[in-house]
């Protein structure tokens, strides 16, 4: 708990009679009032007139009239049911930077996981198919999320569960087999794997024949024929060697790639306990599992074996869960997946029932989640065609050096002259950020709308907006420096200084600095880095209205500048430790 929620908590808690275990409760409940000039703090009554039987206003007059003021405290003022809480600025300020300086990168680091491990489940693309916005999306997301768990306290491990199993494999080995070409296939690789499949199952709709004989592939496949297992395997290994140079490039990587495929060879025992639990039943030739009754509304069946025998998407991921349980006992087990809720609702339903049946001391299916998003719309692709993450990454990287290029040429004197090595890093940069954050501006359900021309803006709720205010920080510090200010390697909050820090906006980004470990909570309780984005977005704003208002760097004001110096000190750690768990790196000068 930050340091100063922790004192007024206690405060509040010791008046109230309440026990030491009610004091984060009591800090978390602490809200901004609705005007500035209101206080700094507001802390809703309502919990407590219960217990002391009165109305919730009776108790903050109350609260008012019995705490004392003290050095932090300046004034408690009782507004309706909120008691309102002024702070003695100098004292607040030196207690912010303080805990931000002596924790440093720490900051915002909890320890809510207690080392308990997290399951995440994410970018899991399909070999052979269209890597679409989805994975794109979900591939975000999860980096975002694993990172924030870590912040958090948990262990992640990170698992690249890949479409290598299906129906889509006899598809795709039917067309390589009719007209596939080797040198097509050494060159173009994943390119060339999707069109061929694109192509097949084009056909098949005109023609059964195709149809039956990517069935019969399939069979051939899941039956272990060496040949057809040979195939598939080339196609799963060069598939993944893309899929990796991509993940490089986003400076990404898991703890298991292995998907579908490596879990198949375990389906068959865990259909048998289904059965032998009386958990699941045969329909039609197929086997399946009721869960309508578990979810509480109408729902298919979750589909264990099809009638022609083979495997199901539903049954491998039933399997793959057990496997996950027994092998890391985790805290969650997250599936960052989209459109596919009642895929796990039947999954995690159907494991819930073998639990009840086979009488498991915990109820770990209770711990699986699907984190769903919504779309992502507007990003330019011809409908049909694969979207690979990293002609995304390419684009956006080429636009964002043409607008560094253009805006040199508009206004040569506003930026740093970089050569050009500094160019390549720093678009490559600027167009991953652009795209991380277009993910990450609106929350995970809602659909973005993308567009290249405004995500790229290094003005407006923009990852280029986030960097440049990094950039601009650390200009600040190249100036102060050749203006002969010397930085310490680790700043103190000496009061003195902080005694200087009284204007409106330096008092806003220290209230908002304290923010900073709530949101990283709210971003891993809600499964949300948006929380992030959006503190983020603030911080950075308020952090330039300070820097248009304010002069940082006065030569014949040294203690001034040097308490400034420290704020904006404060500010970077923090936008650095942010930007960090969104995966978007920081640059000296753009
Ligand atoms: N590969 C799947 C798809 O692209 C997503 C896999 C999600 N993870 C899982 N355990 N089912 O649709």
């Amino acid at each position: 708990m930050v340091r100063i929620n922790e004192h007024l908590a206690g405060r509040l808690a010791a008046a109230l009679n309440l026990p030491d275990s009610e004091r984060e409760l009591v800090a978390r409940s602490f809200s901004l009032p609705p005007r500035p000039g209101m206080g700094d703090l507001a802390f809703p009554c309502f919990p407590y007139a219960k217990i002391l039987k009165t109305s919730p206003a009776a108790v903050a007059q109350r609260l008012a009239g019995q705490i004392e003021p003290d050095s932090l405290l300046s004034r408690l003022e009782a507004q309706g049911p909120y008691l309102n809480l002024f702070l003695n600025r100098p004292e607040a300020v030196r207690l912010v930077l303080d805990e931000v300086f002596t924790q440093s990168r720490d900051y915002g680091r909890q320890d809510l996981g207690r080392g308990g491990l997290i399951v995440l489940d994410y970018s899991h693309p399909n070999i052979a198919k269209p890597f679409h916005f989805g994975h794109l999306r979900s591939t975000y997301l999860g980096m975002e999320l694993a990172a924030i768990f870590e912040f958090l306290g948990y262990k992640v491990w990170r698992k690249n569960y890949l479409g290598d199993w299906g129906t889509q494999f006899g598809f795709i080995i039917y067309a390589w087999r009719t007209y596939g070409e080797e040198a097509l296939l050494r060159e173009r690789t994943i390119d060339y794997l999707v069109e061929l499949y694109i192509k097949a199952n084009k056909e098949a709709e005109d023609d059964s024949r195709v149809r039956e004989a990517a069935r019969e592939y399939f069979r051939r496949l899941e039956e272990g024929d060496p040949e057809i297992v040979a195939l598939w395997s080339r196609f799963r290994e060069l598939s993944l060697a893309a899929f990796k140079r991509t993940y490089d490039r986003l400076g990404i990587a898991f703890d298991s790639y292995e998907g579908e495929a490596a879990v198949n060879t375990r389906v068959a025992p865990v259909v048998e306990r289904f059965l032998k639990a009386g958990v699941a039943r045969a329909s039609e030739g197929a086997i399946v599992v009721d869960v309508a009754d578990v979810i509480g509304r109408e729902i298919a069946p979750c589909m264990l074996r099809k009638s022609d025998g083979a495997t199901t998407y539903a049954a491998r991921d039933c399997a793959e869960a057990i496997d996950r349980w027994e092998k890391h006992r985790f805290a969650a087990n997250i599936y960052v997946v989209a459109r596919q809720e009642d895929h796990f609702a039947q999954v995690f339903a159907a494991l819930k029932k073998l639990a009840a049946a086979e009488g498991w001391g915990v109820d770990w299916p209770e711990r699986c989640e699907n984190v769903s998003f919504g779309y992502v719309k507007g990003m330019s692709t011809r409908k049909g065609q694969a979207v690979w993450l990293d002609d995304v990454l390419d684009e956006a990287r080429d636009r964002a050096k043409a607008l560094r290029k253009h805006n040199e040429e508009v206004s040569p004197e506003r930026l740093p002259s970089l050569s050009p090595q500094e160019l390549e890093v720093v678009s490559e940069a600027v167009g991953q950020a652009a795209l991380i954050y277009a993910n990450v501006a609106a929350k995970r359900l809602s659909d973005i709308t993308f567009d290249w021309d405004k995500v790229l803006q290094f003005e407006g709720n923009t990852g280029p907006y986030l960097q440049y205010t990094y950039a601009r920080m650390a200009g600040i510090f190249r100036k102060a420096r050749e203006n002969g200010f010397s930085l310490p390697d680790r700043w103190e909050a000496r009061a003195e200084d902080c005694a200087r820090l009284i204007s409106d906006e330096e008092w806003s980004l220290i209230l908002k600095l304290r923010l900073f470990p709530q949101a990283v909570r709210r971003a891993g309780e809600q499964r949300e880095p948006h929380e992030i984005a959006k503190y983020l977005y603030e911080l950075a704003t308020l952090f330039n209205h300070f820097y248009h208002r304010h002069k940082v760097i006065n030569p014949e004001d040294a203690r001034l500048t040097r308490a400034r110096l420290g704020l904006i000190e404060a500010v970077r750690i923090v936008l650095t430790a942010g930007l960090g768990l969104l995966g978007i790196r920081t640059l000296e000068a753009m």
